[in-house]
């Protein structure tokens, strides 16, 4: 198991308190590729933003890689995102002014790797995603599924434990969603890598292994492995 909550829940507070997370129980195996899925409003955020230590539940347990990762400091909780967890969210979040090769070595640079090392790591890992031909384009030169190609390289340069998708291809049209879907399922099968994607998208069902449904801040069905 490299993911287990239990009774996760999340109010938010304010004028008017909303219970977005009403007690959930997950395990996710490491290995798997699994879609949260659940209409707008039914805590599908709330919930990867708990499991990816991004924001702090009100009340339960969360175990990450057997870690009790509530009872760890926020500066260990720190420590414990960069070295082990990756993000890709709907918006690619690139600095305008880095070439695709240094968005992807930022991460590494600023761990201290030998720099022979990390121009190393950043140009397998871009060919990986199908960029090779794109190392030195700026955000701007590049289309909309190129960038998120690289913010995906990004996110698992560091080979992180699990990599995290907020609707990845909200923004993208059918065509550049079909190759970052087609991506994560080959990172997934070839590499091994564990990958939690939001998507409300019923087509997004064909590439991933199991689904869970959110419904109003609780689970509506957690789905049996559609593939093995
Ligand atoms: N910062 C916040 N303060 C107060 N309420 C919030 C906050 N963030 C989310 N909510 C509420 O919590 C509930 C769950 O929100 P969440 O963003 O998790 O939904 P979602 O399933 O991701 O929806 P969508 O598909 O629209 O992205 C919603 O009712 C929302 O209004
Ligand atoms: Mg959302």
């Amino acid at each position: 198991m490299i993911i287990k909550i239990k009774n996760l829940k999340r109010v938010y507070e304010g004028r008017v308190p909303t219970q977005a997370l009403k007690g959930v129980d997950i395990e996710i195996e490491k290995g798997e590729f699994v879609a949260i899925m659940g209409r707008s409003g039914s805590g599908k955020s709330t919930l990867l933003h708990q499991l990816g230590l991004l924001d702090d539940p009100t009340f339960g347990e969360i175990i990450i890689d057997g870690v009790d990762v509530l009872g760890l400091t926020s500066r260990q909780q720190t420590h414990f995102r960069l070295t082990k967890l990756g993000y890709v969210f709907q918006e690619y979040a690139l600095l305008p002014e880095l070439t695709a090769l240094e968005s992807v070595y930022l991460p590494l640079m600023k761990q201290g790797i030998k720099k022979v090392e990390y121009i190393k790591r950043a140009t397998d890992v871009l060919a990986k995603v199908g960029l090779e031909e794109r190392l030195h384009h700026l955000p701007r030169e590049l289309s909309g599924g190129e960038q998120q190609r690289v913010a995906i390289a990004r996110a698992i340069v560091n080979n992180p434990k699990i990599l995290f998708a907020d609707e990845p291809c909200a923004n993208l049209d059918s065509e550049s969603s079909e190759t970052v879907l087609k991506l994560f399922q080959k990172l997934n099968k070839e590499l091994g890598q564990t990958i939690v994607m939001v998507t409300h998208e019923p087509e997004d069902k064909k590439y991933v292994e199991r689904v869970i449904s959110l419904k109003d801040g609780l689970i509506d069905r957690e789905g049996e492995k559609i593939r093995n």
